[in-house]
């Protein structure tokens, strides 16, 4: 069988928190090791500038999250790791798209509508602060996906809907302009209900949006600063306390083994208290994590190092999308005369 193709972005906003650690890194790293696969996992600064105009938090982020993934072991020799912005080719086929991409599509968008819902609410005209880079987003992330014949994407449950859109743009591209060999493959989302959406300090989903985030590579004494901010309940020690409905619980099962998960089950309902939970739970997140922190450190203080390896993902990425950003422009009927 063919290796599947597994691709997906992040967004170059904010620091990589607990929450993108277990519910994406993890994941997408472990899956890379997988033979059967060819990963293609980028830094997606072109959709950072729909979220966020701080050009410092932009270049910030890029740096924060490229050196995240190499310290937690990314095998650039593996997976092809790069900055979509590296990439001339996607901004072209972002246009090819746009092309036959209906406007309509671009209206149920639910992050467009969901703006546009807003604006009506407060009374506001509708495309109150509305850009056309929020509006056409899901068109680049067609083009991110399309551009590398992508057969898996691992997304959020938030971007199911994005990927269903690339689907359709591939269908529309083909059914107008590749009857006899389809040149774009059809996308599927890949969404893991086995990865735990972590809660944040206040129980609600660990989000930059919610200010709730425990950053991954905190030092050790302020990563239990914020574990002790995490909102408890008022039972005390020596009290039983219920596991299911505990933030504290919920994290630990996320780095726990089972053994350890059943041990602290059991101690929960011994009524440990929420003093010592933390502690616990501060202990054995940092043994999780304390190598790749250093080595994070390290990368953080040498950033050229970190665009070289950026730059020799491109050259890889590159190899992909020139190729089909050719057979694109050929299939509409622009290439060379004569
Ligand atoms: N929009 C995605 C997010 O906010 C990031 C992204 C950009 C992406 N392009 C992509 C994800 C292509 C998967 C495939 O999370």
């Amino acid at each position: 069988m063919s290796k599947q193709r597994v691709l997906t972005g992040i967004t170059t906003t904010g620091t990589p928190h607990l929450g993108n650690y277990v519910g994406a890194i993890r994941p997408a790293i472990e899956a890379s090791r997988d033979t059967n696969n060819e990963s293609f996992y980028f830094l997606a600064d072109f959709h950072a500038l729909i979220k966020c105009q701080d050009p410092a938090a932009v270049h910030q982020s890029t740096t924060e999250i490229a050196a995240t993934w190499l310290a937690l072991g990314l095998d650039t020799d593996n997976a092809v790791f790069y900055r979509q912005s590296d990439i001339p080719e996607i901004p072209q086929l972002t246009w090819l798209l746009s092309c036959v991409c209906s406007k309509g599509l671009m209206n149920r968008a639910h992050a467009y509508k969901g703006a546009v819902d807003a604006n009506i609410a407060e009374g506001e005209d509708a495309d109150k602060a509305i850009t056309m880079g929020l509006f056409s987003y899901p068109v680049l992330m067609a083009a991110d996906i399309l551009m590398f014949g992508a057969h898996q994407v691992p997304v959020g449950k938030d971007q199911i809907q994005h990927v269903e859109m690339a689907r359709d743009m591939a269908q529309r591209f083909n059914h107008i302009y590749c009857k006899k060999t389809p040149l774009m493959t059809l996308p599927n989302y890949q969404v893991d209900d086995n990865v735990a959406v972590l809660q944040g300090l206040d129980g609600r989903k660990m989000s930059k949006s919610y200010g709730n985030t425990i950053p991954l590579f905190l030092p050790e004494k302020k990563l239990q600063k914020h574990i002790n901010k995490i909102k408890t309940n008022l039972l005390e020690p020596g009290e039983a306390k219920d596991p299911d409905t505990s933030t504290v619980f919920q994290l630990w099962k996320a780095f726990a083994n089972e053994q350890q998960t059943a041990e602290m089950r059991q101690a929960f309902a011994d009524g440990i208290g929420w003093g010592d939970a933390k502690k616990q739970l501060c202990a054995l997140v940092n043994e999780e994590i304390a190598e790749a922190r250093e080595r994070y450190e390290d990368l953080m203080s040498r950033p050229a190092d970190i665009e070289a390896i950026l730059q020799q993902g491109a050259e890889k990425a590159r190899a992909v999308s020139v190729p089909m950003l050719a057979e694109a422009r050929k299939a509409v009927g622009i290439y060379g005369l004569g």
